[in-house]
């Protein structure tokens, strides 16, 4: 198995524990680190609602508090034709800890693209601007 494919493979898995009760939107999201760790997460909702936090950001805020520094690709899945690419919120937080990420899209059975993080967040403010 590729390391994409195990990516890939570790989002899905990590969707089937989305906490979406209001969306009904489940999404998963695994990143991969230099050493082929690969750390996972899911959307949490609540009843704020605006409190939400996507897949992306559950599984970078675990990857940095389980010590991970260095990331080389993220996974995001959803059960959708279209390929669901990360918010803008995510992009952020993703460019900021993970850098120019390697991006692959998929659903439950196919991979809907790939992507580099710079395309999808271009001119980006960051640290180096501080
Ligand atoms: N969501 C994610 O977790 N990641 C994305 O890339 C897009 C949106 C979540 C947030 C919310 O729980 C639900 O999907 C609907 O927006």
């Amino acid at each position: 198995m590729t390391d994409k494919d195990r990516l890939v493979a570790a989002a899905r898995a990590a969707r089937e524990h989305a906490v979406a009760r209001f969306s009904g939107f489940k999404v998963g999201a695994a990143l991969l680190t230099p050493d082929g760790s690969i750390i996972s997460g899911c959307n949490i909702e609540n009843a704020t609602y605006g409190l939400t936090v996507c897949a992306e950001r559950v599984a970078m805020f675990k990857a940095l508090s389980e010590g991970h520094r260095e990331f080389v690709a993220v996974a995001v899945v959803a059960d959708t034709g279209e390929p669901t690419p990360p918010c803008g919120a995510c992009r952020q937080i993703l460019w900021e800890f993970g850098g120019d990420l390697e991006v692959f899209l998929a659903n439950l059975t196919e991979h809907k693209g790939t992507h580099r993080l710079k395309d999808l967040l271009p001119l980006p403010f960051d640290a180096r601007l501080l």
